[in-house]
């Protein structure tokens, strides 16, 4: 570790639950295993959290899943179910750093082994987390001419929730969000542009924390698995803290880095915050007689057609 700053962590300096927000500054990269990490972290510390795991991708036989996906410090290779053990104890230990109200994202795949489907619920059930909704991330990449399956071209971002006391549902999306839908359709990261092996394109977690925590009041965001510290990012550029974790020396410093030049990926910080731009209320529509949104196929031409529905 060549940084030499107190923006980094490494696990053997930490006690359990040493880690509180008086002593996170702008935020912290943190070196060390995930689950050894995370319980350094208090109760309740976390507002929001967003992080793509490693997803068992068997590399050692015919690396099936995305074979140009390898990591630098280990191999992406356990026993299924040894696997999906360990991220229930990860989501599970997120689940008690994050205060009441919060929400994690975790973005996943579906994945088959010779034909068996491993579906991201298969443990996501198993967790503590409320399920609140499942989104399809169009990856808008290119078809494939031969396989055994129409050509996977989606990940899936599951948007878990830790409610207040026996309240499952939560407080309501913001108005400003209500372009979004639960299909995300954006390309991945440009791999000429990012050298991580997996990296989030910068739009992702920043859209988790704006339509989450917003930019006025300042959160506490979490990446687990932060790589090439995208998260970070996007939470340092949105105004808040963050704490990202990660097994690799060598990412744990290109995060560092890239935090230290993280004003000159401000642009697409805009772009995403120009997509959370609806300001009118439901009400508000309402009361005037405009459209609020209520779903007519796009070719019925009788009345206010879709596209006006966000006209200011
Ligand atoms: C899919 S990548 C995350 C990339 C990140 N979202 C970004 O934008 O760069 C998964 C990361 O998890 C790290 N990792 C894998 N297993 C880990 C573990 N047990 N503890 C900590 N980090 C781990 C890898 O080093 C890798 O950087």
């Amino acid at each position: 570790m060549n940084r030499n700053d107190q923006s980094v962590l490494k696990d053997n300096m930490l006690d359990n639950k040493k880690i509180t927000e008086d002593i996170l500054g702008e935020g912290k990269l943190i070196e060390g295993d995930t689950l050894s990490i995370l319980n350094k972290i208090d109760d309740n510390v976390v507002n929001v959290g967003v992080t793509s795991p490693p997803y068992n991708k068997q590399e050692k036989h015919k690396g099936w899943l995305v074979k140009n996906v390898v990591y630098d410090t280990y191999k992406d290779a356990v026993p299924e179910s040894e696997y999906q053990q360990y991220q229930v104890d990860v989501l599970n230990e997120i689940y008690r750093v994050t205060a009441s109200g919060g929400s994690f994202f975790y973005n996943h795949k579906i994945r088959w082994d010779r034909g068996n489907m491993y579906h991201p619920m298969d443990w996501l059930r198993k967790t503590k987390w409320t399920i609140k909704q499942e989104i399809i991330w169009d990856r808008m990449i290119a078809g494939n001419i031969r396989g055994w399956r129409f050509w996977q071209v989606e990940e899936r971002l599951y948007w878990l929730y830790k409610p207040i006391g026996d309240k499952l549902i939560g407080k309501e999306l913001k108005s400003c969000d209500a372009k979004l839908t639960s299909i995300w359709r954006g390309v991945p990261e440009d791999g000429r542009k990012n050298p991580h092996p997996a990296p989030f394109p910068l739009w992702l977690p920043a859209r988790v924390i704006i339509s989450i925590l917003g930019t006025e009041t300042q959160g506490i965001v979490l990446d687990p698995y932060i790589g090439s510290g995208t998260t970070a990012v996007a939470a340092k550029l949105l105004g808040h803290k963050y704490i990202g974790i990660d097994r690799s020396e060598a990412y744990i410093e290109m995060a560092g880095n890239r935090l230290d030049n993280a004003p000159s990926e401000m642009l697409k910080i805009r772009e995403e915050l120009a997509l959370h731009q609806v300001q009118d209320t439901f009400k508000n529509r309402k009361s005037k007689g405009k459209n609020v949104g209520k779903y007519r196929s796009i070719d019925d031409e009788s009345e206010v057609i879709q596209s006006t529905l966000f006209d200011q």
